[in-house]
């Protein structure tokens, strides 16, 4: 058994994390602010569970929730595309300077193993391979081009047609928010951190995250929590797009499997594509939820957010090499039961 300090441990994913590690017999302390875009009520956290009721940006209530602990799970962040320029320093001050107090609080408390949750939007735009040019990294897509419902973007040296294949972790990062700057920077961060202090960083980049539990509709909910409140409230979810983007939806049950895996990752810096390996488009995920929900069908739009990116689908073969991680809800299983799972908020 090993103490764990779990970091958001009270949030969405963190909850089934903090249950995961706890079922895998490990002791389980909780670092959680409870903030305002994740929680609207006071956190709460398993019996036998410690729990910190504080921002992790406080460096003296880290210390303490780091007493005898010998790994960290990080999880504490916002999230998602935000309100707006606004947010700006929020989301820098949770996640970057957050996570620099935690990683000089562990260097102090010689504590070295950290998992961090980390996000594929890290990547940007998906992997593309163009037929006369080869692989190729899309520039955002232009405005004009959305607005005339050109949504997949284009070989920038010859405007050829591209096909969409598997982002790889040794992909260049290429963050296109706020929110995806911040987990660069977190990713960044923990490798110069674990080369200094010789540490073990398990970056996750989660996919798309979905499952019972998940936030209601907000401005840092993902599509899946968003169509789930829809239909909720008997509206028909609303596609952006032409809904053949694709993304990889990841039950959050196997991603809180994945973070237990990641606890015996080897030594230094290494990033874990955490997905399902069963790539669907939007359109499909939102016709498959409202199946479930039994209606309302959803609608195809045609709208579309300056910030998205088309298609961003991974293998999950290194965290399976590595760590031993495999997926094992399927996209069709775990959306049907997310019509009925209840949500937080
Ligand atoms: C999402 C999360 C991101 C997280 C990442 C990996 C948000 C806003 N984004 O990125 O934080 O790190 O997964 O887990 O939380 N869409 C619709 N209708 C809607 C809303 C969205 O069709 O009402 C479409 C979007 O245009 C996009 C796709 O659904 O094509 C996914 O959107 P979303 O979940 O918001 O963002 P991701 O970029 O996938």
């Amino acid at each position: 058994m090993t103490h764990i300090l779990v970091t958001g441990g009270a949030g969405f994913i963190g909850s089934h994390v903090t249950a995961a590690l706890l079922a895998a017999g490990h002791d389980v302390s909780v670092l959680d602010c409870s903030h305002p875009a994740a929680h609207r009520e006071p956190p709460q956290v398993p019996d036998g569970v410690r729990l910190h009721h504080a921002d992790v940006r406080d460096r003296e209530a880290v210390r303490l929730a780091l007493h005898g602990v010998e790994a960290v799970v990080h999880q504490a962040a916002l999230v998602g595309l935000g309100a707006g320029p606004d947010d700006l320093p929020e989301y820098v001050g949770c996640n970057d300077l957050g996570t620099a107090v935690l990683l000089a609080a562990m260097s102090e408390a010689s504590v070295t193993r950290l998992v961090l949750a980390s996000s594929m939007v890290v990547y940007g735009e998906g992997s593309y391979h163009c037929e006369k040019h080869g692989p190729v990294r899309p520039a955002p897509r232009e405005p004009a081009d959305l607005a005339d419902g050109r949504f997949d973007p284009v070989c920038g040296d010859c405007g050829g047609t591209l096909n969409a294949g598997l982002v790889e972790e040794d992909a260049p990062l290429d963050p296109r928010s706020v929110y995806a700057a911040t987990k660069v920077a977190q990713e960044h961060l923990a490798a110069v951190w674990a080369r200094e202090c010789g540490g073990a960083v398990a970056a996750l980049r989660y996919h798309n995250v979905y499952g019972p539990g998940m936030p209601r509709d907000t401005p840092y909910s993902g599509v899946a929590a968003i169509f789930r409140s829809a239909l909720e409230s008997r509206r028909a979810p609303q596609v952006y797009e032409d809904g053949l983007q694709r993304r990889d939806f990841v039950h959050v049950s196997d991603v809180a499997a994945a973070n237990v895996a990641a606890l015996s990752a080897g030594p230094g810096f290494r990033a874990f594509n955490i997905a399902s390996g069963h790539p669907i488009s939007v359109g499909d995920m939102a016709e498959a939820l409202a199946d479930a929900f039994g209606g309302p069908r959803p609608v195809v739009t045609g709208r579309y957010r300056l910030g998205d990116v088309r298609h961003v689908v991974a293998s999950p073969a290194r965290a399976t090499a590595e760590l031993g991680f495999r997926a094992s809800v399927t996209p069709a299983a775990g959306l049907k039961e997310i019509a009925c799972a209840p949500l937080r908020g």
